[in-house]
């Protein structure tokens, strides 16, 4: 048995200039991972279901979960001196150090609850987070600390509150993947590398959008409903409505998500710092990949917190696919 913290250490000692403070970095956000998913597991017994009564920067109605789990990865890491900026999708402005703490080189990024519409009715939600070494020379950290292009993440990871809860993490050396076992609460190594299928056998997207898309979206999607089995076989239908739930199952069975835009919502849904970038770098360390349509996740430049990006992210193939059919899409308009 491998327990995170041994996986950790035995990953850190490839390194001789590691100071183990990103491996310190990691146990904290396991730590939070843990309080987070006990809390999950009581939801229906105690008064912490159901909307908080406000809205997030988005307009996003908050669930009482989404607050306190976003409380409790704050509280595991603005202390610890390994931190000097911090950024939550359910925080307006950047999360700082408080001044009586000391800082740190890293910069962390989450979504504390992902999929928070699922709560209510028992569905699988999941935690997101991203971690970047900090840019700015001193003191407490800025802006440009969390504004970085997602292929400068040293580190990205979820935790997934399913039928077990499982932590999956890459540092850039591959995806591996821990389970909790809750009779001895420790994240046990269950998935030492985890690789994705190159095609998948399931697509995932929110189809009630479909009208409200480009045509080339429509058109792209139809190939996986199999309507051109020329250019793609078809796939399997399963959409949660919870990115990480949706992502770790075509990250394990192989597949493709999509959250593409629409009339609605032009840059799509997803944003980019807490949702996009995390799961591009570990959809590439698992050898899928990940595009907004036209470019690369992990090359787009930030210019702000909150900005939301299409996403188009699974298996390789599947995604060469779309994007292939979205440019020559593109191309016969222009
Ligand atoms: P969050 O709960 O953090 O706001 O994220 C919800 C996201 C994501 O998890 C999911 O893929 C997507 O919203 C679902 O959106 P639709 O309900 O529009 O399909
Ligand atoms: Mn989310
Ligand atoms: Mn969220």
């Amino acid at each position: 048995m491998t327990t995170i913290e041994r996986f950790i250490l035995d990953q850190e000692e490839k390194y001789p200039e590691a100071t183990g403070e990103l491996s310190n970095l990691l146990y904290d956000i396991a730590l939070a991972a843990k309080i987070i998913a006990a809390s999950i597991r009581r939801a229906g017994l105690v008064n912490i279901l159901g909307s908080a009564g406000a809205t997030n920067v988005q307009g996003e109605e908050q669930q009482k979960l989404d607050l306190f789990a976003n409380a409790t990865l704050t509280n595991a890491l603005n202390h610890t001196g390994r931190v000097c900026v911090m950024a939550s999708e359910e925080d307006e402005m950047l999360i700082p150090v408080p001044d009586n703490y000391p800082v740190g080189k890293y910069v962390v990024l989450y979504d504390p609850l992902d999929g928070s519409s699922n709560i209510d009715v028992n569905g699988a939600v999941g935690t997101i987070f991203s971690i970047y070494r900090r840019v700015s020379l001193e003191g407490h950290g800025a802006l440009a600390d969390v504004l970085q292009a997602g292929c400068k993440q040293v580190a990205a990871g979820y935790v997934i509150y399913g039928s077990s809860t499982m932590l999956v993490y890459t540092t850039g050396q591959g995806v591996a993947g821990f389970t909790l076992d809750p009779s001895i609460g420790e994240f046990l190594l269950s998935h030492p590398k985890l690789v994705t299928p190159r095609v998948g056998k399931y697509y995932s997207v929110n189809e009630s959008n479909f009208a409200r898309w480009q045509k080339g979206t429509q058109w792209a999607v139809r190939g996986l409903h199999g309507d051109r089995p020329e250019e793609i076989k078809g796939k399997n239908s399963r959409y949660i409505g919870s990115l990480v739930a949706d992502f770790h199952r075509n990250l394990i069975a192989g597949g493709i998500f999509l959250y593409p835009s629409d009339s609605r919502n032009p840059d799509g849904k997803l944003r980019l710092l807490y949702e996009c970038s995390p799961m591009a770098f570990i959809a590439e360390q698992a050898g899928g990949s990940a595009t907004d349509g036209t470019r690369r996740i992990l090359d787009i430049m930030p210019d702000h917190l909150h900005q939301r990006t299409p996403l188009v992210i699974g298996s390789r193939e599947d995604v060469g696919y779309v994007a292939d059919t979205l440019r020559s899409l593109q191309q016969d308009r222009a």
